[in-house]
């Protein structure tokens, strides 16, 4: 298969280019995506970060053709999956492809699951999707071994048990089994460990990895946790109101962010002083999508804009830096500098991003 052949380490094998999203809403229409361009290689764990309302689910939900319908349209873009666009094909093949070549992992799977179904059959029924051929027998049976697969013991008999009956790290559980059930090129988990807690976070990311290897998904990873984007990310893509801002490989965005909206992520995640964490916040607040700051959108808050037009003027494009960084700043040579001088600028005692 076609897509399959695609899947080797390294090979491209979901390439969105100038994804961009509109929503009504009263206040008006806003463009939570705005021209997001990417590509997802073979078994890799591509994280996406950015604070809250930086576009990261819906441009995810765009590609799943899982936008509110009505409200929320794809005014531009392709996202060519194994020859096919997802964004232009037709809802019925979509869907046909959701499960199969593309699923997706959410962050409540109590919202995702049925309530009033058995777990197993819930199961067997993403099997069934893909594979109409095979028999209640060998459904049950294939569901029974994607259970084992992801660690859910007596899976025979669990088979009959309702998703209430179950703890919130076996349903993520479950979620990933039948994300996983046809083995499709790509999975996307949005936020899917921010529900639990630290020691089953901790488990339901090995699961993802492991599953990862197994079946040789490609995974987007969202998550609002740098440490787990250290852990287990091979590149990270940093989005702020609705575009990408940087990207790159994990350790030189780590090591050298050329994004000051990288760097002040990183500024903020829990310090180790002596015996206290610390945690810091960016100072300000992400700029409402209906009145953007004029050039780089987030002049308001770098520590680098002050006194410079261009930041003021003219919104940044994405640039293509040595070893394969990517930046949408003018002043991308400037940041670690800047940032290793003054981690003072970021507030003590707020929340992490
Ligand atoms: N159904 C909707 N109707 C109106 N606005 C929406 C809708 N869904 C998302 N938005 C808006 O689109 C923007 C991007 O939202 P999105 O959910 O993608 O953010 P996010 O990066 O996933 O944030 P979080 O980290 O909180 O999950 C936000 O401004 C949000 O308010
Ligand atoms: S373009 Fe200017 S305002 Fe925007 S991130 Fe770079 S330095 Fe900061
Ligand atoms: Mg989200």
């Amino acid at each position: 298969m076609a897509i399959r052949q695609q899947q080797e380490r390294g090979a491209p094998v979901l390439e969105v280019r100038d994804l961009t999203v509109e929503i009504r809403t009263k206040r008006g229409t806003i463009t939570p995506v705005d021209r997001l361009s990417f590509t997802l290689r073979g078994g890799e764990v591509l994280g996406l970060v950015g604070e809250s309302g930086s576009g990261k689910s819906v441009s995810m939900m765009a590609l799943m053709g899982l936008l509110p319908a009505g409200a929320a349209r794809v005014t531009s873009g392709t996202a060519f999956l194994g020859g096919t666009d997802l964004l232009s094909v037709s809802p019925k093949r979509l869907n046909s492809m959701r499960g199969g070549v593309v699923s997706m992992v959410f962050q409540d799977p109590m919202s995702a699951l049925n309530p009033v179904m058995r777990v197993g059959d819930q199961v067997m029924e993403a099997v069934r999707v893909h594979h109409r051929g095979l028999g209640r027998k060998g459904l049950r049976a294939r569901a029974v071994e994607l259970l084992e697969l992801v660690g859910i013991t007596d899976a025979g008999e669990r088979m009959n048990a309702y998703p209430h009956e179950f703890s919130g790290g076996m349903r993520q559980r479950v979620m990933i089994a039948m994300a996983a059930a046809n083995e499709p090129a790509v999975i996307i988990a949005d936020e899917p460990t921010t529900a639990l807690d630290v020691t089953v976070q901790a488990q339901i990311l090995e699961l993802l990895q492991d599953m990862k290897e197994r079946i040789g998904s490609a995974i987007i990873l969202i998550t609002h946790d740098l440490g787990v984007i250290a852990e287990i990310a091979d590149r990270v893509m940093v989005m702020y109101a609705g575009g990408k801002v940087e990207e790159a490989a994990v350790q030189p965005i780590f090591d050298a962010p050329r994004h000051p909206y990288t760097a002040s992520l990183l500024a903020s995640m829990p310090k180790l002083s002596g015996a206290v964490t610390t945690m810091r916040t960016i100072p300000g607040a992400p700029p409402d999508l209906l009145a953007l700051p004029q050039g780089c959108r987030f002049n308001p808050r770098c520590p680098l804009a002050d006194g410079r037009t261009e930041c003021h003027t003219r919104a940044p494009e994405l640039v293509h830096l040595d070893g394969g960084q990517q930046s949408a700043c003018h002043f991308p040579a400037e940041v670690e500098k800047a940032f290793s001088r003054s981690s003072d600028q970021i507030e003590e005692g707020g929340e992490r991003a």
